[in-house]
């Protein structure tokens, strides 16, 4: 997977004055699955028609396999899409749905024969698990059928790369989470370049080998799934992927973080002395012990039963926390809590520092944080 397939550098776009992409580098290599993950309007479709050829950018390069093919129209890009309202053929039948782009298709000047456009329009129903289906008509198909005879229609051309955008936002949670294991199961078995935009974080995170995050027409990171949530590089991308609470820290040194007054353990090194961070804490990483043993001491303002876990906001001092246990601790009561050195992420100050992160609306009483009634920490290190 390492060979670089697609590149778009330093691409910005605008409309009508307005700009909505701005200064874009990323590279997609061979069989890889990458995903545009970032909120509605800040870029994903765009980048993508950019990448297909039915959008040239204002400035910038696009370059396929290390040749730039601004100028190539898109159906000379060895390039499918899925788009995201995929428009199939009412008026044909499943199997016509797949083979229309064979049927026009020419090879060596001569249209292809119907034994072969045959052969390869089972071969791909097959790997929709449409088989059988030929002759449906496509209006009576199910949401998820007619998803999979999309996906047919735009894999039967062995495109090098499929880009796919939304493909699963009209289906129910139940038929997107099968389909996500279907699309992952077939780009696997095809070897497929896939890009793939998505808002949904969680579908993301389950089926790429790399995430972009962006935000406002800009990259806001790069890297796998595991990156991207144990080390969002800001406040954006971490309150964007997952649940996190965001809290104002201080660098003390290498490994030494205060947080409302107090020293934690954490693995991140490399800050200024005395530097302003913000600090991450996922909600599954704070553990709940008695308020005498706590670094912490916060009481219980709200429970949600999710399951297999409580969602609690624990209010400390008028900042509230989100924080995921499998013990009931009922609203009123007064915990301590822990966290482990590695439940800790720092991150720089950036333009997304105060907006995101905070489980209540602005509380008064948050200016009042090193008030007489907060015990701060007297010696040097606990239990550490
Ligand atoms: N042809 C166009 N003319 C004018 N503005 C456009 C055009 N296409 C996109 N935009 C604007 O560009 C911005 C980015 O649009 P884009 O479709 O790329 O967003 P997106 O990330 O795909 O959002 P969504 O998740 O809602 O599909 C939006 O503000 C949109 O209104
Ligand atoms: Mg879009």
């Amino acid at each position: 997977m390492e060979k670089e397939l697609v590149r778009l550098s330093k691409c910005s776009m605008a409309f009508d004055g307005d700009v909505v992409l701005e200064n874009i580098d990323l590279c997609v290599k061979d069989k890889e699955f990458l995903t545009l993950l970032g909120p509605s309007g800040c870029g994903k479709t765009t980048t993508l028609r950019i990448i297909g050829g039915f959008l040239k950018p204002d400035s910038g390069d696009v370059y396929f396999d290390g040749v730039r093919i601004n100028d190539v129209p898109p159906h000379k890009r060895m390039v499918n899409t899925i788009f995201q309202k995929y428009a199939l053929f009412t008026h044909l039948n499943v199997f016509e749905n797949v083979a229309f782009g064979l049927r026009v298709q020419k090879h060596e000047g001569k249209k292809l024969d119907k034994y072969e456009i045959s052969s390869r329009v089972i071969k791909m129903l097959e790997v929709v698990s449409l088989k059988g289906f030929e002759k449906r008509d496509v209006s009576l198909l199910s949401g998820g059928q007619q998803q999979r005879v999309a996906i047919a229609r735009a894999l039967v051309n062995h495109p090098k790369v499929l880009l796919l955008d939304e493909p699963l936002g009209a289906l129910d949670m139940r038929l997107r989470k099968d389909m996500q294991n279907e699309l992952k199961q077939i780009q696997q078995a095809t070897g497929i370049t896939f890009i793939y935009v998505t808002h949904d974080q969680e579908e993301a995170l389950a089926m790429s080998d790399t995430v972009i995050v962006m935000e406002g027409g800009a990259i806001q990171q790069i890297g796998t799934p595991e990156d991207i949530y144990n080390e969002p590089k800001n406040a954006f991308v971490a309150d964007f992927i997952g649940e996190s609470n965001i809290v104002d820290g201080v660098m003390l040194s290498d490994g030494v973080v205060e947080i409302f007054g107090r020293k934690f353990k954490c693995l991140d090194s490399g800050f200024e002395h005395k530097e302003p961070v913000d600090v991450v804490i996922r909600p599954e990483d704070v553990d709940i012990v008695s308020p005498d043993k706590g670094k912490l001491i916060g009481t219980v303002t709200s429970v949600t039963f999710r399951g297999v876990l409580y969602d609690i906001i624990v209010d400390f001092h008028g900042f509230k926390w989100l924080i995921q246990t499998t013990d009931l601790c009922p609203v009123g009561k007064e915990i301590g809590i822990k966290i482990d050195p590695d439940g800790i992420h720092i991150m720089k100050k950036s333009r997304f520092s105060g907006m995101y992160g905070d489980y209540s609306s602005y509380s008064a009483e948050y200016d009042d944080i090193s008030d007489a009634e907060y015990e701060y920490e007297t010696e040097d290190e606990e239990e550490h």
